[in-house]
Formats: C-alpha cells, structure tokens, sequence
C-alpha cells in the first residue's frame, strides 16, 4: 500500500503499511486498557471477586505495563525496535488467548499481567520506531498515529463491550484482542528495522535502504551523513547511571518523565472509566450513560485525527500550554457542577456532557498525542530506549497511583476531585510553558545537538518558538 504524499516531489511515496503496522501496538494499548471495565461487569459475580480481587484485574495490566516499560528500553536499544514490536506482539495475543481461557481469579491476573508487559513494551518502543522512521516535516502527524490507534482501540473496546454484555461473554472480550495482534506479528514481521537504530548497529547499507523509500536521493544522503556524524561523536551506549549524571541529559529525562506524569495527573483515565458513573450519578440511565460514553470515545478518535492534520503545522509546545489551560476550564466545569445542588435534571446533564466533552477534545488536541510524540523525539539516539522506557515507566505510575486514588478522593468529594484536577491541568500548562522545548520540523538530530546545547531553560531561545 502506497500514499502520495504532496509537494513537488519533496518526498516520495511513503508506504503507508509501514506507519499502520508500526502503530498496531497503540490499538492493542487502548483496547486491553478499555475492554476491562465492560469485562469486569460479569467477571466479579461469576467468580464471585471482591472489592479488591476486582481492582487487581485492572490494576495487574497496569502493573505489567510499568515493569514491561522499564524492562524494554534498554532492550530496544540493544536488539533493535522491530524485534522487540514483534516480542511484544506474541505476548499480546498471550495475554489475551490466555486470559480468556482461564479458570480462575488467579489465572486471570496472571495472563493480565502478561498483557500489561506488552502493553509497556508497545508503549515504549511503538514512539520510538514511528519518529525514527518518520521524515522530519511530518514527524509530528506520523508518529502521532499512535495515539490515534490509542484512542481507536479504546472506541472498538467500548463497542466489543457493548455488543458482547447481553451474552455477558467476558471471555470473548478479552480473546478478541488476539486477533490484532496477530496482525502485528504479521506486520511486524515485513517491517524494516529503524534506520537510526541500524546505523548506531554499524548497518549503514540496511539504513540506507529503508529511509530510501521515503526520501528523495539528495534528503537520503543528508539524512544519512547527520545520522553519523551525530552516531560517531556519540559511540558510547548510555546507561541509566551515566544518563542522572551528565546534567544536560538529566535535564532532558526530568522533561520527559515530567510530561508523561503529568499527562496522568490531570486525570484522563478517571474521565475515560469514570463516565459512566458521574452521568448516572446525576440521573442518566446505565444505557443513556454508556451510550454517552461511546459518544464521547468517537469525539475522542475525531478530534486525534485534526490534531494529526495541525501538529506539524502549529507545533508541540503552545498546544500543551493551551491545551491543559482548556482542561482546566472543562475540571473546573465539572466541579462547579458537583458543588451546585438544585439544578435540573436537564441542565445537570448538559454541564456533565459538555465538561466531559470539553476535557475530551483539549486533551485530544494536546497531551494525548504530543506527549508520546514528544518522548520520541527529545531523547539522544545513543540513549533513547532506556530514557524512554523511564519516562514511560513515569507514565504507567501515574496512571496506577490515579486509579488508587480516585476512588478514595471521590468518598471525600467528587467537587473536591475535579478541582484538584483543575490545578493539576495548569501545573502542566506552567511546566509545558517553563521546559517544553519546540521540537516542529527538526530532524531527530537537530533535536539532540540543540538541546546538547541548552544548559537551562533561559538560554533555550533556539528550541522555543
Ligand atoms: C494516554 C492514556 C489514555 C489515552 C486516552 C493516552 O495518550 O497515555 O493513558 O488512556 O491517551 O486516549
């Protein structure tokens, strides 16, 4: 499958299967991350789960992702992109064969676990692989393809979930997810290995044929030679250890692990499985609240898609400023709904949509996409996976401590959540705005010898733009 792509013969056909397949693992991400809360509906009275045996079936992928996310990336750095998207795909289908076959509670968390292994892994290695392979004009839409299948994976979970309820079939909705990710093994299996990582291997000729089929002659041969040289004065392969130490790369790992925290912190998983609850809590029927719901993960694969079609045209840093000072206003909504009794039915409900709606669309448009873009651009080749694989690690923890949280927050007040929420989403806008360096229209080198450059955020007049 080929796509033309525009603009006077500046860059060649692109094949479009390499960028779909390269992103197949963010689907699988956000359908084991959707599916659970449709399953869980029939899994807890069929085998009988407490309170608690019910959190650890959400919790255990959750889990496995954090471990999955610190294990890979050194991994990636050392076999190579491919070979770990491929490893991540058989334990993918795993997880979710094995989860769907088992007996018991025991076996469940187990084969969940298992998911959230490749889940990290994915999480981790799926950015990187769609910015190393992508050209630098249009980084920004290809490698955000992957909160694009992201957001479609938690949509096509939401609709499984609905159509497999009146079976109560929670075997069907975990087994489902097998089938994608043959698919990825499939894929994954044509693919070609990330140029930058094969020239860091001393590949060069492999390097030179896999960036040759989206670039002209002339970018292939300036894009090779900054590979290099930027690979030559960097030979050294860097560990965690060595990375805390030298103060610059410090500086760009607090960045990263700082976005993909905060990127938690301001609550969007608790508006994605949290929907339905605040809708009926002020009156809405299950169905209407879960028909709602679905309504709301469309608008959410909608709005991904314009942020695909903008972000290498307006950039990275102001949509995260912006962005988070939208979902403030949308927490802030929410809270002032929670704190006025009295109101109607009708007038509830609308407040309720339109916050929802509101923090949907800011964070799609913003730090749902740039986040994974950016942790795949900010980091040196020399130590990309393992830098990556921390700040995702970050990411993982939020979203676990989150869940732990919320539902202790909502027994003190649901107003009290969301305006926590709220000054939580400007604390992000603050940090976007004091150390989110630009990253638009950069090659992946540029990037690191402008930031290699940057001692603190004052002299980083270069990077913001
Ligand atoms: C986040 C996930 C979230 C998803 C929602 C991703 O960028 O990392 O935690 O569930 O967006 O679309």
């Amino acid at each position: 499958m080929t796509q033309p792509t525009r603009g006077a013969g500046t860059i060649r056909p692109v094949r479009a299967s390499t960028y779909f397949f390269g992103a197949l693992g963010g689907l699988l991400f956000g359908y084991d991350l959707g599916v659970v809360a449709g399953a869980l509906l029939f899994i807890t009275p069929q085998l009988g789960l407490s309170h608690l045996q019910t959190g650890m079936v959400t919790s255990s992928l959750l889990v496995g992702a954090m471990i999955g996310a610190l294990g890979c990336g050194r991994i990636t750095d050392r076999v190579g992109r491919r070979t770990v998207v491929l490893g991540a795909a058989v334990l993918f289908g795993l997880g979710a064969i094995g989860a769907a076959l088992a007996p018991n509670l025991f076996w469940i968390l187990a084969f969940r676990l298992i998911m959230g292994l490749a889940v990290g892994t994915a999480s981790v290695t799926v950015p990187v692989y769609l910015s190393e392979i992508s050209p630098a004009s249009r980084r920004g839409s290809l490698s955000g393809l992957n909160q694009l299948m992201i957001s479609s994976g938690i949509l096509v979970a939401y609709l499984v979930n609905l159509a497999l309820a009146p079976a109560q079939a929670w075997r069907w909705m975990f087994g489902l997810a097998a089938i994608p990710a043959v698919l990825m093994l499939i894929g994954g299996y044509f693919q070609p290995e990330s140029p930058r990582w094969l020239i860091k291997k001393g590949r060069e000729a492999e390097a030179r044929a896999v960036l040759a089929r989206s670039r002209t002659p002339e970018q292939l041969d300036a894009e090779i030679a900054e590979i290099v040289r930027i690979n030559e004065s960097e030979q050294q392969q860097m560990r965690l250890g060595a990375m805390i130490r030298d103060p610059r790369l410090r500086r760009v790992l607090l960045i990263g692990s700082g976005l993909a925290l905060l990127q938690q912190v301001v609550g969007v998983n608790t508006v994605i499985y949290y929907a339905p609850t605040i809708l009926k809590s002020i009156g809405f029927t299950s169905g209407a609240a879960i028909l709602a719901n679905a309504g709301l993960g469309g608008l959410t694969v909608v709005v991904t898609i314009i942020m695909l079609t903008m972000v290498d045209r307006v950039g990275r840093r102001r949509p995260l400023i912006l962005g988070a000072i939208g979902m403030c206003a949308a927490m802030v909504l929410l809270a002032a709904l929670f704190y006025s009794g009295g109101l109607t039915h009708g007038t509830a409900g609308w407040l309720a949509i339109t916050g929802l709606a509101l923090f949907k669309i800011c964070f799609s448009l913003s730090w749902g996409g740039l986040v994974w873009i950016m942790l795949g651009e900010l980091f040196p080749l020399r130590a990309r996976g393992t830098a990556m694989g921390v700040a995702t690690f970050f990411n993982w923890a939020g979203n676990f401590a989150v869940g732990l949280l919320f539902p202790v927050l909502l027994g003190v007040g649901t107003g009290l959540v969301f305006v926590i929420f709220a000054v939580l989403c400007l604390v992000s806008s603050g940090f976007a705005l004091a150390f989110v360096p630009e990253t638009k229209g950069k090659s992946l080198e540029q990037i690191e010898r402008d930031l290699g450059h940057t001692a603190n955020p004052a002299t980083a007049v270069d990077l913001v733009g």
